[in-house]
Formats: C-alpha cells, structure tokens, sequence
C-alpha cells in the first residue's frame, strides 16, 4: 500500500495527489510554509492525512524555529496551517493537539532542544496512530456489508486520504480480508477527480474488483439493484451525526434511501467535533472555479463563465444508517451514541 506522507531526516515527504494516477512524485517539505501549501494546493487531502500534515507541519515549524520567542513563532505556526483549509475537522483537531502538548512542555519547564523532540515523536504518534485506527474501524465496519456484494463509494476516503489504509475503503479491505468477495463502484467524483483518479488506483493496486461511474450513474445503479451499499467517509461530523463530506455525497446518500440501500459513513473519533451541534454549523470550503471550468489545464466552459464550487456538502443524519469509528459503531439517536463513542 502507498505511503501518502512520512517524517524523514530532509523533511516531511508526501505522494503529490495531484499527479496521480499518470506520475507518482514524492515531494518533500522543508518548513511549515511548504507544509501549509501542500494542504491548501491539495498534494494532500483527505480529512485524517490532512490532520497528519498539519501536526508534522507544526513540528518542523518548530524544528526550524529559533529559541527567541519561541511562543509567538509557535503560535503564528500553528494559525498559518490552520489557515490552509476550513471543513476538515481533523486539521484543527490534530493543531489542537499539538497546542496542548507544547504548553504542558512549557508548564513543565523543559528547553526548547526537549520541546522540539516531543513535537516530532508527537507527530510520528499522530500518524502511526491513524492508521492503527483506521484498521480498528475497518474490523468494526466490515461486517456491515453485505456478503459477496457491491459496494458504492464517493471521493477517496483510502490510504490516499489518511496516514493509511482508509476509512470507507479501510471498511472494504477488512471485508475483502476476512473473505468477503466485494466489488466496489467508485463514482469519479468530480470536479477533482479524487474517486477516479485516487479510488479507482488504490483499488486496483490491491486487486480488489472495481468500476468507475460518472457521478450521475449513481441514482440508475442503485435503482438496477447494483449496489448494496455505500461507505463514504467524512470531514467533519456534527453531534447529531449530520456529516460533511465531499460533495455529492448528499445525492448519493439520498439516492440510497430512496432505493432501500444502507448508506454508512466511516470516519475515526477525531472527525466528530462534539462542539457543533448540527451540520448546519459545519464551514464549507468554497474552492478555484477554473477546478470547474478546466480540466486539466484545458478550458471546458466559456471564459468568464460564473461558477458555483463548494467542496463539500452536508448529509443529514437521518440518511445515514451508521457511523463507523475505531471506537464501534454509532446508530441513530446520534447525539447519545457518538457522545458514548467519543467521550468514552
Ligand atoms: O477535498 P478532499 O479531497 O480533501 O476531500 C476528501 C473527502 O471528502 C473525503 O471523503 C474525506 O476527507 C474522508 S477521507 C478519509
């Protein structure tokens, strides 16, 4: 399976996701700014892989950071990636974390030789940790699908998309593990292309059987009994289980409910933000319209034509059948269930 980042000696290495599948580059990031703008120009995407860029971006921030005002250089640090991109809950999240552990440092008095060290192991923790999760809640979700089935999937939710395995396909690849013959449809999710370009490759490179739709088939599929379910993952989920994640997913979802399809969402704990008490609440990042007006490079609309890109949409809870974590699996009423999930 791809390594989609790693901390090395030169500095924080990330597959570009922009050049796949046609090139696979490695690109290496040797401060902070550089960190910042492989999450902003999307080389890394994906709500836990961007939580892991942002924590080992806060540590080489502070590698690179001189001991004078070591707290005012942190705390611009940490703001400067936090700026990167507005609905994944997981870049805020793993800042957060990075925030706690550097002020108990501070209030334990250790130098600032010490701090950097702690910064660093922290970072490596946050992503060896995801992936642990990720294979967690992929045993908890694999036995929700159906034996032998088809399973529909939107944007990349994959190793691709976290510190690795995946979340949605975390789910499909402990199901295929265990002897579950699934087959996947992965809708292409445009305007960027994440389930073609991404899904579609990391799949294929595990040989687990897949088909790539344009994201309008998704309705006619369903209603040819084609799919048996959808495993999406998510940005950012409210208290009451409303779920931001790429966008279509929406449709999707309600498409599912319409044909008596169970719609599942698989995400770790650190993607539920407590704090919000519905989606309406959840920030929508509203993105370049030439993602809509090119494609690759190439202009697909009249110049100067007026575009609508938001990134991402909220799917009420009522579609959503479960919600898989490393901690179990949440079912409606979601405020009760993903309280006891989180918070233990
Ligand atoms: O804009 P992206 O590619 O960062 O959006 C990614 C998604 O919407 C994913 O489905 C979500 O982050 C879950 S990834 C495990």
């Amino acid at each position: 399976m791809v390594n989609t980042i790693e901390w090395t000696d030169d500095g924080v290495v990330m597959i570009d996701q922009r050049k796949l599948p046609s090139e696979e580059i490695l690109l290496t990031c040797r401060d902070y700014h550089d960190v910042a703008d492989a999450i902003r120009t999307m080389v890394i995407r994906g709500a836990p892989a961007i939580g892991c860029a942002a924590a080992m971006g806060v540590a080489i921030g502070v590698l690179k950071a001189d001991d004078e005002n070591l707290d005012g250089q942190f705390d611009e640090i940490c703001d400067y990636l936090a700026a990167t991109r507005p609905t994944a809950v997981n870049l805020f999240w793993a800042i957060d974390r990075m925030r706690a552990l550097y002020r108990s440092q501070r209030e334990q008095g250790a130098d600032p030789d010490a701090i950097r060290q702690c910064l660093v192991d922290e970072a490596r923790r946050v992503l060896r940790e995801d992936i642990a999760i990720n294979r967690e809640l992929g045993g908890h979700g694999a036995a929700l699908l159906p034996h032998g089935g088809t399973v529909m999937t939107h944007c990349n939710a994959g190793a691709l998309a976290t510190g690795g395995y995946g979340t949605a396909l975390g789910v499909i690849r402990a199901a295929v593990e265990h002897g579950n013959p699934l087959a996947v449809l992965a809708n292409e999710t445009r305007p960027f292309m994440q389930g073609s370009r991404l899904t579609v490759w990391e799949l294929q490179q595990d040989d687990i059987p897949v088909r790539l739709l344009t994201d309008s088939m998704a309705g006619h599929m369903m209603q040819r009994g084609q799919v048996q379910a959808v495993v999406v993952g998510a940005d950012r989920i409210a208290a009451n289980g409303d779920v931001a994640n790429k966008i279509g997913t929406y449709s999707v979802a309600v498409l599912a409910k319409e044909n008596g399809i169970p719609f599942y969402v698989a995400a770790p704990t650190s993607t539920v933000d407590l704090n919000l008490a519905s989606g309406k609440e959840i920030p929508i990042e509203e993105r370049s319209p030439d993602e809509v007006t090119q494609v690759r490079g190439h202009q697909i609309a009249p110049q100067e034509t007026e575009v609508c890109n938001p990134a991402f949409d909220v799917t009420p809870s009522r579609y959503v059948g479960a919600i898989i974590t490393e901690n179990g699996v949440a079912r409606a009423p979601y405020v009760p269930s993903l309280k006891a999930l989180c918070l233990g």
